[in-house]
């Protein structure tokens, strides 16, 4: 995943933007919050490997 994402500069702001087109996606889909959660959570722990590596 951090070689994917190495050297795109991938800050914070682009994070926030990615997440709430899940949100809007999955509204729209009506799919139910409690899978956004779950894609929310587990998107989460790769933060790490794709935000401000640089
Ligand atoms: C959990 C969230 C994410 C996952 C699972 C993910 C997964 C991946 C994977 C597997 C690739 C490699 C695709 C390939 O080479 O065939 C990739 C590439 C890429 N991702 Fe992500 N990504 C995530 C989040 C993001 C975010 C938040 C951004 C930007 C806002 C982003 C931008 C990119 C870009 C630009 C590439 C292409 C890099 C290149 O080929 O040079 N990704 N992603």
């Amino acid at each position: 995943m951090k070689l994917a994402h190495q050297g795109i500069n991938i800050n914070d702001s682009h994070w926030t933007v990615f997440i709430a087109y899940i949100h809007e996606t999955l509204k729209e889909l009506g799919v139910e919050s409690k899978t956004f959660d779950n894609l929310v959570s587990f998107a989460s722990s790769l933060k790490d490997e794709i935000v401000d590596l640089f």
